[in-house]
């Protein structure tokens, strides 16, 4: 554990500008939230309001506020700005235009899919169309998209078109259901995630903490890989290239034992 508080506990994915999504609503709850996350650890944190709500010119400004915020505030934490952008066709032309904002700057973009039950069939064009352009996707929040749920090996497909996977903390005490929770730990087992993050919306639901998770991480694969999620979270706010995991491909096509289930659901 002592090895593992080296690296600074940093969140990629989070919707703290207030107002802008349906995350903080006011300064008062983005305050609640910020102090939160500096309890729980954690040093830098990326802002990522949903695109398609919010400009990009609106994050940025907004962003500055709340730097401003938390310095008069006294809270030590470094906040960067991006962007939660939707994998649809038009991406690369919102990227070229300027629209769409990367992870504090970095190469590293944060998408999602456009539907939680739709696994798209050009999954890889959509990918790569982005590395393209020079970005370096990060794929959100895999755990919770159904066809992911019934499939795992699915992830398989983002990762050989240079996507890295993001799990939500939350996810892996069941606050998105059990069939989450259990790929997510599936997934963290086969060695298929590269980052977790809150994908914090508000102070009493989903709140930016990740200590938890990366204890529970530990646990079911080990302080290794634990401790390898906290660096590659710190990579990626520093612009540096993360190799692409090696996952378990037998491991991701198993289905799980009830013995599984049980281990996934109390984290042993
Ligand atoms: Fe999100």
């Amino acid at each position: 554990m002592e090895r593992m508080e080296q690296v600074p506990q940093v969140d990629i994915h989070t919707h703290v500008l207030p107002g802008l999504d349906d995350g903080a609503r006011d300064e008062r709850e983005v305050l609640a939230m910020l102090r939160i996350a500096v309890e729980d650890g954690t040093s830098v944190l990326v802002a990522t309001p949903h695109a398609r709500r919010c400009t990009a010119a609106a994050a940025r400004t907004t962003a500055d506020r709340l730097r401003e915020l938390l310095a008069r505030e006294a809270i030590p934490l470094a906040l960067l700005v991006g962007m939660e952008e939707q994998l649809l066709p038009d991406l690369p032309e919102r990227l070229a235009r300027g629209d769409a904002l990367s992870l504090g700057d970095t190469p590293w973009l944060l998408v999602e899919l456009p539907d939680w039950t739709i696994w798209p069939e050009d999954l890889v064009e959509r990918l790569r169309a982005i590395r393209a352009l020079g970005f370096w996707p990060i794929l959100a929040h895999v755990e919770r998209y159904v066809p992911v749920q019934q499939r795992p090996e699915r992830v398989l497909e983002a990762i050989e078109a240079g996507a890295l996977v993001q799990v939500n903390a939350d996810s892996l005490f069941g606050h998105h259901g059990p069939a989450a929770q259990r790929v997510a730990a599936l997934l963290i087992r086969a060695r298929a995630v590269s980052v977790l993050a809150s994908d914090a919306h508000k102070p009493d639901h989903r709140a930016p903490r990740l200590r938890a998770a990366f204890e529970r991480v530990s646990r079911l694969a080990g302080e290794d890989v634990a401790e390898e999620l906290r660096r590659t979270a710190q990579a990626i706010v520093s612009g540096a290239l993360v190799h692409p995991p090696q996952p378990d491909p037998a491991l991701l096509q198993t289905s799980p034992t009830l013995l599984e289930r049980l281990r996934s659901w109390v984290g042993v």
